[in-house]
């Protein structure tokens, strides 16, 4: 479906999408459905929070929207092409930035040449130096002093990591990004600074991104919509204000009486 404002398709759409886990063998074997028919769209420029408890299907959604797994049943559209298409077509354009900057930073290398890798698999063209440009360039766009480039992640604070992993996901210029938690680990305060990074990278770079977190407080200040997983299945999906307001489902409710 075309967005009707834009005329623009969705970064991303599941339709129907079920994901189930097999564990175990014999009188052991257990089945877990942790995506049951679930769909939902998020359109370029916009941000879908994710929400719901541990366990839901939030990461199992992600790692179904980036690519890494095939649905047992249902419809992957991806930058408007069905799901499964080869990982050179959608390099660079799919970026991911996880919970701990560790998953994403290997600890023995510079954080420019981190920072700088994604490039060279997608913009083989580019030059070393303009390369190094980029990296610059991107690394004050998240707020990092230039200079940081010749540092290594140990020597970075949480928050300044995270910023790396912002920084290594923009430098390709994706259409869609995924944050899986991506600010569960850090300090409140940081927390709020990264959030409202996200926001202003998005008005410029016009990503559409997927915000998965268990923390209602974070989704309610970078999400456009929010929808909400219970144990596989998608509850609700509404506009971030209406959603705190009045939520309608009682999974909904009783999630927010939390908060
Ligand atoms: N590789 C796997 N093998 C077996 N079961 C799995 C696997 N990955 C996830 N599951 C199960 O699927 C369900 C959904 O897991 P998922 O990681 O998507 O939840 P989540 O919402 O991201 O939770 P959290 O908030 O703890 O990160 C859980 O019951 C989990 O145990
Ligand atoms: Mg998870």
């Amino acid at each position: 479906m075309n967005d009707p404002t834009t005329g623009e398709s969705p970064v991303l759409e599941l339709r129907d999408v079920e994901v189930a886990f097999t564990s175990g063998a014999g009188a052991k074997r257990r089945t877990v459905r942790a995506m049951n028919g679930v769909s939902l769209s998020v359109a370029p420029g916009e941000t879908l929070g994710l929400v719901g408890e541990s366990g839901s299907g939030k990461t199992t959604t992600a790692a179904v929207a980036l690519g890494l797994r095939r649905p047992d049943r249902g419809e992957v559209r991806l930058l408007g092409a069905p799901f499964p298409r080869s990982r050179r077509a959608t390099a660079g354009s799919l970026q991911a930035v996880l919970q701990h900057p560790h998953w994403s930073l290997n600890p023995r290398r510079r954080v420019g040449e981190s920072v700088r890798e994604p490039l060279t698999v997608v913009r083989a063209g580019l030059s070393r130096s303009e390369q190094r440009q980029r990296v610059q360039r991107m690394l004050e766009q998240v707020g990092l002093n230039p200079a940081l480039a010749e540092r290594y992640p140990h020597e970075l604070s949480g928050g300044q990591r995270q910023r790396v992993s912002v920084a290594r996901a923009l430098i390709t210029e994706p259409r869609f990004i995924v944050f899986d938690e991506a600010v569960s680990a850090l300090d409140v305060a940081v927390q709020m600074q990264i959030l409202a990074l996200i926001r202003d990278l998005q008005l410029e770079h016009r990503f559409g991104a997927l915000f998965i977190s268990h923390d209602l407080g974070a989704v309610h200040r970078v999400a456009d919509r929010v929808a909400v997983l219970y144990r596989g299945d998608l509850v609700e999906t509404a506009a971030t204000d209406d959603f705190f307001r009045t939520p309608t489902h009682p999974y909904s409710q009783k999630l927010l009486e939390t908060l």
